[in-house]
């Protein structure tokens, strides 16, 4: 997969599935899936480091995230969040994120919004490095939405809405992130759109979906939102093993023979 392979799978009706991940050990698995494409996400700052938002992640924290995936999943295409502010401080140290993201083993960067910084991303596309914009719940800009909440709901924020993905695709980018948008606003983006967009509790009608890789495994119990759907119950699996491993051990069953030298 590549930034081109976005439009292509979009001409040819053909669904992209991508997901977050933050560390070496969990890229290794998603790099034997078959997984489309891997963002790392700013959310990396709530997942990973417990904060209550996104905007404590840093150009660092994500550098340190990414080439920490990089290198697990050196094959899939890989996307880096732009942290909070990072992309709104002028040119240079918008470019001084994208060189240390790309140097991090990123293959394309993602910024929120469109407003006020599509100079930004035209000079980062021109520099030769794929973006993906993020529309709808843009979760840098949590204090101005007042929560993590729908956006895009009334008449004139979904034309805001549609006007912003045209701006987003006017910019240059590949493909864009509509989080947290209604069906009908996300269908009628789609279909005006000539780039992909990829949902994430933004219906089917959507061309990919994204998922945080720890709501899918189901490792986040306190985070249950409606658009999340966990296929699995992680967080049960590994209370099972590490208690089981605590019985075994006060219980003077492990280890056996098979984990001793002799
Ligand atoms: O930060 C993040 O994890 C994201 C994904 C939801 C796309 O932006």
């Amino acid at each position: 997969m590549n930034a081109l392979d976005f439009r292509r799978r979009k001409n040819d009706g053909k669904k992209i599935s991508m997901t977050t991940c933050y560390d070496y050990w969990s890229a290794r698995i998603l790099s034997d899936t078959a997984i489309d494409a891997i963002i790392v996400g700013d959310s990396a700052a709530m997942v990973m480091h417990g904060h209550p938002s996104t905007l404590p992640a840093t150009t660092d924290l994500m550098v340190l995230h990414t080439e920490a995936v990089a290198r697990g999943a050196p094959e899939k295409f890989l996307i880096a969040d732009m942290p909070f502010l990072s992309f709104r401080k002028g040119l240079k140290p918008a470019m001084d994120t994208v060189e240390a993201l790309i140097h991090a083993g990123a293959n394309a960067v993602k910024l929120e919004g469109i407003d006020g910084i599509e100079d930004v991303v035209e000079r980062i596309v021109l520099a030769g490095v794929p973006v993906m914009g993020h529309l709808g719940l843009t979760p840098q800009a949590v204090n101005r939405l007042g929560g993590f909440k729908l956006q895009g709901v009334s008449k004139e924020s979904a034309a805001q809405l549609t006007d912003q993905a045209k701006r987003v695709v006017d910019a240059g980018c590949f493909s864009m992130v509509l989080e947290c948008v209604p069906i009908d606003t996300a269908r009628q983006i789609t279909a005006t759109v000539s780039i992909p967009t990829i949902g994430i509790g933004a219906g089917p009608h959507c061309d990919g979906q994204v998922l945080v890789l720890h709501d899918l495994v189901g490792f986040n119990r306190d985070f249950q939102p409606k658009f999340v759907k966990a296929y699995e119950d992680g967080f049960d699996l590994v209370q099972r093993a590490v208690n089981a491993f605590d019985r075994e051990t006060k219980e003077g069953s492990f280890p056996t023979d098979a984990q001793t030298y002799g």
